[in-house]
C-alpha cells in the first residue's frame, strides 16, 4: 500500500498547480504612475500559504521583496483603531464601499469624510490617526505594528519612497481637500510623507500570507506567537476588506473569492480566511482596479477548490 500522502505535500502540490496554470497569464500591466514601480519583472508570481499553524507552503518568487502600497492599509488601520477606538476613527473616516477607484477625490456628502480606510484618501486620514509625538514616532510605530504582523523586521525602500514622493500631488491633493472639509486635521506634508513611507515597506508573498494568517488568527502572530492587536480589532480590519479592500471590484471580489482582501499597486494581495489562513499574493501585472491579475486569479481558483467563501 502506497504510504499516504501528508496534508502539507497536497497543499504545496495544489499551490504549484494554480500557479503553472497561471504563469501564462499575460493579462494586465504593471503600474507606472510611481515611475520607480514600472522597472519591476512582470513575470514573477509567487503564492504563499500561511495556516493557523504557523506553517507557511509556498509555490513560486515568494521571497522576492516588492512594496507594500495599499495592502499596509488595513493593517495601520488596525493601529488607528487600537489608538483612537472604533468611534473615534470613524467619525473622521467612513465605512462605506465607494465603487470609486482607490485614488478618487470623493468625499462623503455633508461630512466630508473619505468613503472608507481602504480607499487612499481614507488611509491617508488613518495614517494621521495613529498616536506619536513627532512623524518619527509615528512612522516607528507604524512600522512596528507592520513587521510584528510579518513577524520580522521590514524596512523601507529609499528609492520607492523617493518616487512616491515626486509623483504623489494626486495624494496631496486629496489631503488638501480634507483638510478643508475637516476630516484631516494633521499637517498635509508630514501625513503625506508618513503615508509614502507606509506604501514604501518591502514585504514578500510570504511575508502577507502571514500577515494575513495574524488577522485571521485574531491577532496572535501564527509563527511568532505575538499578540499583536486585539480579536475585536481583526473583526473590525477583516470587515473592512471584505466590503471595501478591492475598491471598485470589491463586489465582485466577494462573489467569486469570497474573502477579506486587499491589493496593492506593486503586485500584491493579502487575504484572510478568518480562522484558517492567511494568503499572500504576488505578481506585477494589474487589472483596472490596480489589483494583481494573476493573485486575484490565484485566490479565486483556491477559494473555489477548498470552498473558502465567508459567506
Ligand atoms: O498612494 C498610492 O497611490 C500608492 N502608494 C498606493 C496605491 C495602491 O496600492 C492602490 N491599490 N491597489
Amino acid at each position: 500500500m502506497a504510504a499516504p500522502e501528508k496534508l502539507s505535500d497536497i497543499v504545496t502540490s495544489f499551490l504549484d498547480i494554480v500557479h503553472d496554470r497561471l504563469i501564462s497569464d499575460r493579462r494586465g500591466t504593471v503600474a507606472d504612475y510611481i515611475p520607480q514601480l514600472a522597472g519591476a519583472d512582470p513575470e514573477q508570481f509567487g503564492i504563499a500559504l500561511c495556516g493557523l499553524n504557523g506553517r507557511v507552503y509556498e509555490s513560486g518568487d515568494t521571497g522576492v521583496d516588492f512594496t507594500i502600497q495599499s495592502a499596509s492599509k488595513p493593517f495601520v488601520y488596525s493601529l488607528a483603531l487600537d489608538d483612537q477606538g472604533l468611534d473615534a476613527v470613524h467619525d473622521r473616516v467612513g465605512a462605506e464601499p465607494s465603487g470609486e477607484a482607490f485614488n478618487s477625490v470623493k468625499l462623503e456628502a455633508g461630512t466630508g469624510r473619505p468613503p472608507n480606510p481602504m480607499v487612499n484618501a481614507g488611509a491617508i486620514v488613518t495614517t494621521s490617526l495613529v498616536t506619536g509625538r513627532s512623524p518619527e514616532e509615528r512612522f516607528g510605530r507604524i512600522l512596528a505594528r507592520l513587521s510584528a504582523f510579518a513577524g520580522r523586521d521590514l524596512r523601507v525602500d529609499e528609492a520607492v519612497l523617493a518616487s512616491e514622493q515626486e509623483s504623489g500631488d494626486r495624494n496631496r491633493a486629496l489631503a488638501y481637500l480634507m483638510r478643508g472639509a475637516g476630516s484631516l486635521t494633521a499637517p498635509v506634508a508630514e501625513t503625506l510623507d508618513t503615508y509614502f513611507r507606509q506604501c514604501s515597506v518591502l514585504v514578500t508573498a510570504r511575508d502577507i500570507a502571514v500577515m494575513g494568517a495574524t488577522l485571521a488568527n485574531g491577532g496572535v502572530n501564527p509563527v511568532t506567537g505575538e499578540r499583536v492587536t486585539s480579536a475585536e480589532t481583526c473583526q473590525h480590519v477583516m470587515t473592512i476588506m471584505a466590503t471595501c479592500g478591492m475598491y471598485d471590484y470589491a463586489g465582485e471580489w466577494l462573489l467569486r473569492a469570497g474573502l477579506p482582501a486587499k491589493s496593492g499597486v506593486a503586485g500584491g494581495l493579502v487575504a484572510s480566511s478568518p480562522g484558517e489562513f492567511g494568503l499572500g499574493l504576488f505578481s506585477p501585472r494589474l487589472d483596472a482596479s490596480g489589483a494583481s491579475v494573476r493573485g486575484v486569479a490565484a485566490a479565486q481558483q483556491l477559494a473555489t477548490r477548498f470552498g473558502l467563501h465567508v459567506l
